[in-house]
């Protein structure tokens, strides 16, 4: 099977009550680990991959990597830009064989964002290619974010309607609270997304998928590794996962995670070499690595976006 769209992945989602988890990737044991625990688990997969992620890794290889997933697993896997923030990034990664991308213009005046938005959707759709759009700020990694936080953060409901119909995207990403990295609530207090947003937003687009950026749990032994084995990160915390869960079993079609994987791989990195001072091999530290990783996937498939046996 070669590489497909998310337009009946996320139609099965919708309508069986599930979300699809995107994964960022920038490697190969970060391929290997999302794809070996979708495979056991026989599940439809996004791989996506950011401009960064372009820049360290390089596009034709992160292009063959993902094409060696396909024909590994047979599953049905859609490749993303994650976070296209330009018409040309977007375009390269259309014309280099992606078979979705989003375009992030979340951060411009909203008629700037229906224009750059549409002018993406155009080239998209006339080579079969789908889009992600956002509307709404997320928080970014060192924003409080909390029932207290300013409301013009959040996605506004009354927006889109008007919004995909002008634009033609696909999927909508929205702000209801979520926000990137490992620091996404004050420590104290008690996460809790906006889930009346989200209720609004698909009561006025019946059947539309909606997207969660930012939906990293942090889950804290993890954390606790890390600081164990010399690292520092007091405060890190995510977004609960019974809410995540919540949110798949609503319009939520896409949940994006790459915090964890990160905080997964460095975590058994981090040990591995407390452990084994005298270890030199790459393959010694990244083979617990990519395991971590499968794990943390494995768990996210089956107890948050609930996809397993879906592909
Ligand atoms: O939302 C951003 C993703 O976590 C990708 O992060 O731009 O550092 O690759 P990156
Ligand atoms: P996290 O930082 O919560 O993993 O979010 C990732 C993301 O939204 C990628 O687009
Ligand atoms: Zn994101």
């Amino acid at each position: 099977m070669p590489l497909v769209t998310t337009k009946e992945m996320f139609e099965k989602a919708y309508n069986g009550g599930y979300a699809i988890g995107a994964f960022n990737v920038n490697n190969m044991e970060i391929v290997q680990g999302i794809t070996e625990a979708a495979k056991d688990l026989n599940a439809p997969l996004i791989l996506q991959v950011s401009k960064g992620a372009r820049a360290y890794a390089n596009h034709t290889y992160l292009i063959k990597l993902v094409e060696a997933a396909v024909i590994e697993t047979g599953l049905p896997i859609a490749l993303h830009l994650d976070h296209g923030d330009s018409f040309e990034t977007c375009k390269s990664c259309i014309d280099g064989g992606f078979t979705s991308v989003m375009i992030d213009a979340s951060s411009k005046p909203f008629e700037e964002n229906i224009a750059l938005t549409r002018k993406v959707v155009e080239y998209a759709h006339d080579h079969g290619v789908v889009v992600e759009a956002e509307l709404g700020t997320l928080a970014g990694v060192e924003d409080e974010v909390n029932v207290s936080a300013e409301n013009s953060s959040y996605t506004r409901p009354e927006d889109v309607q008007e919004f995909v119909q002008r634009t033609g995207c696909d999927s909508l990403a929205i702000a209801i609270g979520t926000s990137h990295g490992a620091y996404k609530f004050k420590p104290g207090t008690k996460p809790q997304l906006r889930f009346d947003i989200l209720e609004e937003v698909s009561r006025r687009l019946p059947g539309f998928p909606i997207v969660l950026h930012g939906s990293s749990s942090v889950p804290q032994e993890f954390v606790k590794i890390i600081n164990e084995n010399g690292g520092n990160m007091p405060g890190a915390i995510g977004v609960p996962e019974d809410q995540l869960r919540q949110a798949a079993s609503m319009a939520v079609c896409k949940i994006n995670i790459d915090s964890d994987l990160r905080l997964a791989m460095t975590a058994t990195i981090r040990k591995y070499f407390n452990d084994h001072p005298d270890h030199f091999d790459p393959r010694q530290y990244l083979k617990p690595a990519r395991a971590a990783i499968k794990d943390m996937v494995a768990h996210k498939i089956v107890d948050v976006l609930g996809c397993d046996g879906k592909a």
